[in-house]
């Protein structure tokens, strides 16, 4: 082989290239498995084994199957983020929080607005506990809007919300967050390159928007600094939720 060929070896055939990065889009898609059932998500879950890393087992699920649903998908090598948002005194969260983590999830979520002493809390349960999930605050709701602040009694816009609940958790040691994609950049650029950012609120172009506000398509968020994306009824309502899969992994690729 010539020498320059070997310095600069001619670039990889277009479909190796999109199916590495098909890959690396497969690390960041966490899949919203909001289903009110255990054998609901057992089957939203086979559909989208082949397609899907990790789920995000919330509220509805939890609450009406227990923490026993989260077992067989990581018996299948799925990655779990555990999404149930506590907010309660410091005691009870940290409490949660050390429960949370020894069902094996990957990420777990508080709300920001739990205030500076339940961030540090949760925090420090964390300290003892081996390979330790990745702790997330959860800043201002994706369906949350101006309006919607106002009526809550919060006199500031989202952008300002989130940048001080930002900051308010980086000092309690939590450098994780779920965010919309139109805060993403600012919270980068406070957090740093390694920090985990997770953007619910995603809608591929021309998909139902339902009750979300601060919304993103796939490749925004990602061009944005998202590290993760989680999307739940534009794959979970599709008529087929792996060709759903498929499509948004597609646009992810693309945008990386
Ligand atoms: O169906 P959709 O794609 O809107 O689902 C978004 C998921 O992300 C839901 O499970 C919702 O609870 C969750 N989520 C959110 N906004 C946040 C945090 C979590 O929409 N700030």
């Amino acid at each position: 082989m010539p020498i320059s060929e070997l310095l600069n070896p001619p670039s990889a055939p277009a479909s190796h290239l999109a199916t590495s990065a098909i890959a690396e889009a497969r690390k960041r898609l966490i899949v919203a498995l909001d289903v009110p059932d255990a054998p609901s998500a057992a089957a939203l879950a086979s559909q989208l084994e082949d397609t899907c890393q990790w789920f995000k087992v919330g509220l509805e699920l939890f609450v009406a199957a227990g923490p026993a649903v989260i077992e067989p998908l990581l018996k299948r090598g799925h990655s779990i983020f555990l999404d149930l948002k506590f907010h309660d005194i410091p005691n009870t969260v940290a409490a949660a929080v050390r429960s949370a983590a020894s069902l094996g999830v990957s990420m777990l979520n508080v709300h920001a607005a739990g205030g500076p002493a339940m961030l540090a809390a949760a925090r420090a349960a964390l300290d003892s506990v081996k390979d330790p999930p990745e702790l997330l605050a959860v800043t201002m709701l994706t369906s949350m809007d101006t309006a919607q602040m106002i009526a809550s009694g919060l006199d500031r816009s989202p952008a300002a919300q989130v940048e001080m609940l930002a900051r308010m958790c980086l000092e309690a040691g939590i450098r994780g967050f779920v965010c919309s994609a139109q805060e993403v950049a600012t919270l980068r650029a406070l957090a740093g390159p390694d920090a985990v950012l997770v953007t619910p609120g995603i809608r591929p172009a021309g998909s139902d928007v339902g009750d979300q506000k601060r919304i993103a398509t796939p490749a925004e968020a990602l061009r944005q600094g998202a590290s993760y994306l989680v999307v739940g009824r534009p794959i979970t309502q599709a008529p087929d939720p792996a060709e759903a899969a498929d499509a948004i992994l597609k646009q992810m690729a693309e945008a990386l």
